[in-house]
């Protein structure tokens, strides 16, 4: 059985005191304990996030590492750095950190690896552009982003990896791909892993759904046989959202 995994991508929002108040106000309210709830934030809030959700479900994620533990690679944070703070999850790859920051699949692998071998598990994002799904090339584009990201990583490790489906042209733009067009996407993935691997490894990986979702759309979403979570950015700032998506 896979269990739900609806995580929270922060991005580039909250200074301390204002993470600190959206983690006391979801902590107002249950969450569903069948429900894994993950929120990510920026790393200087790490530490303080990870003591307001100490006593609760709640898993800590950062949003991006670099693959090294330590050496001469100013501004950029290990895994060591981030395994020390008692990070459980780590973003890897997202379509935001290709776009404007030029992470490679070469070095979304790299960091797979690394976070794997560290004991912090990826939230590995593939999806397309816009113009790639007008001309069609989705599954082409997300295949390769896929293998790319899993070069090299052992059947053994695929219980704890976390592929998010992020089509670029739902990204905070408001349009969701639709639940079905989510779902095919979904189990497109899930064949690409299970010919790679086996079937177990096809049955085990956990597979999101991210772009847009919203309170209003998740239950359709997680109703869907190969969707098993979301990865949300927006809606995942407001606390009684977020509540709404973890308990859909
Ligand atoms: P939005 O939910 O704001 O569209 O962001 C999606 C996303 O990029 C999550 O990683």
């Amino acid at each position: 059985m896979r269990v739900p995994i609806i995580a929270g991508n922060w991005k580039m929002n909250n200074i301390i005191s204002q993470s600190l108040l959206l983690i006391d106000n979801i902590k107002e309210h249950s969450l569903n304990k069948e429900v894994e709830a993950v929120v990510c934030v920026p790393f200087t809030n790490l530490n303080e996030v990870k003591k307001a959700i100490e006593g609760t479900d709640i898993k800590l994620g950062a949003q991006n590492m670099h693959w090294e533990n330590s050496g001469a690679y100013t501004g950029e944070i290990s895994p060591l750095m981030l395994k020390e703070i008692g990070v459980d999850y780590c973003i890897i790859g997202h379509s935001e950190r290709r776009q404007y920051f030029g992470e490679t699949d070469e070095m979304v692998n790299k960091k797979v690896k690394s976070a794997l071998k560290h004991n912090i598990k990826p939230i590995v994002c593939v999806g397309e552009t816009l113009e790639e799904r007008e001309s069609a090339k989705e599954e082409e584009v997300v295949k390769e982003q896929v293998l790319k990201a899993l070069e090299g990583i052992d059947k053994e490790y695929i219980k704890d990896i976390v592929i998010a489906y992020e089509p670029i042209w739902a990204i905070g733009t408001g349009k969701t791909a639709s639940s079905d067009d989510a779902n095919q996407m979904c189990g497109f993935i899930r064949e690409i892993i299970g010919n790679k691997y086996d079937k177990e490894a096809k049955d085990n990986i956990r597979i999101q759904y991210g772009g847009s979702v919203k309170p209003n759309t998740i239950k359709e979403l997680m109703a869907k046989e190969e969707i098993d979570g979301a990865l949300v950015g927006g809606a995942s700032l407001v606390a009684e959202d977020f509540v709404a998506l973890v308990n859909y």
